[in-house]
């Protein structure tokens, strides 16, 4: 895809370390299929990232393609936007290295994620993990995008992308395109269902919702959720003093494309008990032609074969050739 058609660029990725869940639904994923129409999108499987914790090979190629056929099937159309892996693109760790010599020490031991998942898996404090982000910058500085959508938890490395960009800019030119992060007013932040003060994430499965999940586990999820236990036990956001409410109202608000007051007033009078299966089924029913379609898709390997091979040449074109202005930038001898 050539930039010449003078679109916009837009670029994110999801890591396959986990199946997807509706935080990256709701948060970043939904968007997707309507940016295609708009933008130049490419969209990846961040395996490289995976491995800055501990992973099952076999279940990691699993999940990869799983994590495709989800893409496809939640509308990501690979005849209109680039979808790849992340590990088919080499110039994605070649970039890397470059700015890991452009990125500070300091600046990297400020990142949340570093020190949420050092505290995590304290037994496996790597060197990737802790340099994560100048390989999450080179993923996206080699498209020269405008915008990356992501959850609300990325957003501070898409700001240490930025400052990555500035200071090589600021010595060798105008050399990457300072891109914004791109961050939706609803769904940026999925809470977990049975600890609604912690976002919704693959390491608390009982309160993370999966998209490929059986609709009756869905609605066990939902029933169980953990409300609030004020006196009022009214539908009402108020994120501060109702965490558990105003996440299910967030999260039937992405699912319907309803505003907050309007799921208020739906559920004016009627107590939590009515809710919470509501929202339950809202979800069951958005999910269920995604997780039709995903396995259908994953029974055709060579498909999916065939998408990810066109995806890696698109992907390499375009990186190869800021990797190429940028080996020229720092003085390395081309071959
Ligand atoms: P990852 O794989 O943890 O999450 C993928 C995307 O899902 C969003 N997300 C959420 N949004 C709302 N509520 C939640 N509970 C929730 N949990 C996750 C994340 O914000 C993200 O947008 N480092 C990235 C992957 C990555 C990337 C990139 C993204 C690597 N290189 C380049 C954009 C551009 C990550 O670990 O996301």
């Amino acid at each position: 895809m050539e930039q010449a058609t003078q679109k916009k660029v837009m670029i994110s990725g999801i890591q396959p370390s986990g199946d997807l869940h509706l935080g990256n639904y709701l948060g970043p994923l939904r968007h997707w299929p309507a940016m295609i129409e708009e933008f130049d999108c490419y969209f990846f499987l961040a395996d490289l990232h995976t491995i800055t914790v501990r992973q099952d090979p076999a279940m990691l190629r699993r999940r990869t393609l799983e994590q495709l056929a989800s893409y496809i099937a939640c509308g990501l159309d690979p005849e209109k936007c680039v979808l790849f892996v992340q590990s088919h693109v080499p110039a994605h760790s070649q970039l890397a290295w470059v700015l890991d010599c452009y990125t500070m020490f300091g600046e990297l031991s400020r990142m949340t994620q570093f020190k949420d998942k050092s505290a995590k898996h304290a037994d496996n404090i790597n060197a990737g993990l802790f340099t994560y982000p100048a390989l999450m910058a080179a993923d996206i500085l080699l498209y020269q995008p405008d915008f990356v959508p992501v959850g609300e938890d990325q957003k501070q490395h898409v700001e240490i992308c930025r400052d990555i960009a500035n200071r090589f800019n600021n010595i060798y030119g105008e050399v990457f395109k300072v891109p914004e992060p791109y961050i939706a007013k609803v769904g940026a932040r999925i809470m977990s269902l049975n600890a609604p003060e912690s976002k919704m994430s693959k390491s608390m499965p009982e309160g993370c919702v999966f998209l490929m999940e059986k609709p009756e586990d869905i609605m066990r999820k939902f029933k169980r959720a953990v409300t609030d236990s004020d006196t009022e036990r009214c539908v009402r956001y108020a994120p501060a003093e109702k965490p558990g409410v105003s996440n299910l109202i967030q999260i039937y608000a992405a699912a319907t494309g309803k505003s907050y007051e309007e799921v208020e007033r739906e559920f004016d009078g009627q107590g939590y008990g009515k809710f919470k299966p509501a929202v339950g089924e809202a979800i069951v029913e958005t999910l269920r032609p995604i997780r039709e379609e995903a396995q259908r898709l994953l029974t055709d390997k060579t498909y999916l074969e065939s998408v990810y091979r066109a995806g890696a040449e698109k992907a390499d074109y375009v990186a190869n050739k800021t990797l190429r202005k940028v080996y020229k930038k720092v003085g390395f001898v081309a071959r």
